[in-house]
């Protein structure tokens, strides 16, 4: 009996395993638009057995973005582009989730791969809860205004609702990495002085309006997730406490998951990256505050998965690089479980 390769409902999102695809930026979009590389991408991992796949970071403002090639859905245009890969997707068994997106002080004028040749890193639009940079060799972002954070806030309902018509069967939002909600959420990069800056209670703020938006904006059908860096790894930053605290808060706001990574809020953190290294924060946060989580970070095995969802450590669990190695994870591991997964015809001669 394996628990990896039961079906999960959430809401009206019904699962046919517990496995995951990361969502992982492809850099690969043109003034947000989907381009053929993610119509290939994606349905070849629903092809390969996935239950839930989750879009990469997908901008809801222009100037959010983590590059200028990055997914975008913050113009009605983009819609029709999305449609067509969560179609696809569906049409081989995998439900599709998108993960909202805004990089605050961590949006960059270039493509990743011209990071090197750049002297001073950041975006001259970039904006974020206080006007620190990232690093020493980053711009200094615009301090948000609070006519910037009803605009933003703007921005995430319409994307919201671009979402709904697309047709996702799971939201994220992205408040890990260091990108502008957990700018927010952490003392490192939050230093206001109003009502979004401060104690915990204010900190948290941005995320629950951002969330309560969401929630309003989706049927009662549609899963919300949100994923979190449960740590910061760098002194007088977010701890794991506190991420236990606003899981309980994002579970009254009506959140079905916590999407458990960690870290990326600073340049100077240390930590080290091991199979499994952020696994106990989904596994506190699914115990104490009583919510659903996704567990991600190096889990390279079958066992390894499997282990964490029979044990109820989490209820999924992501995989991120190596579904960028092999599509057909899901198809490889259901046969060594000996659990008969369903093959795409085409392909039954080789399985
Ligand atoms: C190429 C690449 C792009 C990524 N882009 C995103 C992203 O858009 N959003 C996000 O939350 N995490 C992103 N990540 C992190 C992954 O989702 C995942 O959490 C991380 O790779 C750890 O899982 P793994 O060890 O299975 O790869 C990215 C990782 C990679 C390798």
């Amino acid at each position: 009996m394996s628990t990896l390769f039961s079906e999960l409902r959430i809401r009206g999102t019904l699962l046919r395993n517990r496995l995951v695809m990361s969502p992982m930026c492809m850099y690969s979009s043109e003034d947000g638009f989907v381009s053929d590389w993610h119509l290939v991408h994606y349905p070849t991992r629903a092809v390969g057995g996935v239950g839930l796949i989750i879009l990469e970071a997908t901008a809801v403002e222009e100037r959010g973005r983590i590059s200028p090639l990055d997914l975008g859905i913050y113009r009605d245009e983009h819609v029709e582009g999305l449609k067509r890969v969560v179609q696809l997707c569906k049409e081989f068994g995998a439900k599709v989730g998108i993960q909202l997106a805004h990089a605050g002080r961590k949006a960059e004028d270039y493509p990743p791969w011209e990071r090197e040749k750049v002297k001073v890193r950041g975006s001259r639009e970039a904006i974020a809860p206080s006007p620190i940079p990232f690093g020493e060799n980053w711009l200094t972002p615009r301090e948000m205004t609070k006519e910037d954070i009803e605009d933003v806030k703007s921005s995430y309902r319409k994307a919201v609702r671009r979402a709904v018509e697309v047709g996702f069967d799971l939201v994220e939002i992205h408040s890990a990495h260091g990108y502008l909600i957990h700018e927010f959420l952490s003392p490192v990069a939050n230093r206001r002085e109003d009502e979004y800056g401060g104690s915990f209670e204010n900190r948290v703020r941005f995320l629950l309006e951002v969330v309560r938006i969401a929630r309003k904006e989706l049927p009662d059908s549609v899963p919300l997730s949100v994923r979190i860096s449960a740590v910061d790894y760098v002194e007088g930053g977010w701890i794991l406490e506190e991420s236990v605290e606003l899981a309980k808060l994002l579970k009254e706001e009506g959140v079905d998951l916590i999407d458990c990574s960690s870290g990326r809020i600073a340049q100077e953190e240390s930590f080290t990256e091991y199979p499994g290294h952020q696994v106990p924060f989904a596994e506190r946060i699914s115990r104490e505050a009583g919510i659903g989580t996704i567990a991600v970070g190096m889990i390279r095995t079958y066992e390894q998965a499997e282990e964490i969802v029979s044990n109820g450590r989490a209820d999924l669990v992501a995989i991120g690089r190596k579904f960028l190695r092999d599509p057909y994870l899901p198809l490889r591991w259901a046969k060594q479980a000996g659990v008969k997964m369903e093959v795409p015809r085409q392909y039954i001669r080789a399985w």
